[in-house]
């Protein structure tokens, strides 16, 4: 099954609408479930959570346009390497993040939506890790490879 943008957009407005406040209530389930992930995160909480839901939003928007997709998100994998980010790390967030989705949609949160988010997810991380993945398999730096010749 491919992703279904109308799915995930209609649920992520209906999530949003039960609970404005959604993105804080996923750093409460990654931390309760993950509690090492915590000093990770040292901007305020409210901040934070403004910020991941502005992401989700217009990662939600880009849905189609792979190439903004590609960039945008391998970006933000390159960032979090500076971060401490691991790959182990995605699957961890990934599952705090559909565990909010679901605790929130309650009834809404049927199989073929819990599966959209499964796949959102999946793609979304693999896009942040080949962009990260890209960052660290760049060749060294001018001064560096000076250095090297030297
Ligand atoms: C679904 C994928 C993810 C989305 C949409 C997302 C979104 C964001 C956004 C919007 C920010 C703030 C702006 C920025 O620094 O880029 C942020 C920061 C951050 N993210 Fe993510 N992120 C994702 C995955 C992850 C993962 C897997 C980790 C691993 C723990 C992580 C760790 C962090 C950290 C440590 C910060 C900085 C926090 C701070 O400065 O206090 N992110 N994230």
């Amino acid at each position: 099954m491919t992703l279904a943008p109308a799915i995930l957009r209609s649920s992520f407005e209906l999530v949003v609408e039960r609970r404005p406040d959604l993105t804080i209530r996923f750093y409460e389930i990654l931390f309760e479930r993950y509690r090492a992930l915590a000093p990770m995160f040292r901007t305020d909480r409210t901040a934070q959570a403004k910020m991941l839901a502005g992401a989700v939003s217009s990662v939600l928007d880009h849905l189609e346009d792979a190439p903004w997709l590609e960039s945008t998100l391998g970006q933000m994998g390159a960032k979090r390497l500076e971060y401490g980010v691991t790959n182990p790390m995605y699957e961890q967030v990934g599952d705090a993040l559909l565990a909010t989705i679901a605790e929130v949609a309650a009834e809404a949160g049927t199989a073929p939506v819990a599966h959209q988010w499964t796949l959102a997810i999946g793609a979304i991380a693999s896009m942040m890790q080949a962009g990260a993945a890209l960052a660290l398999a760049q060749p060294a730096q001018p001064s560096m490879a000076a250095t090297s010749e030297a």
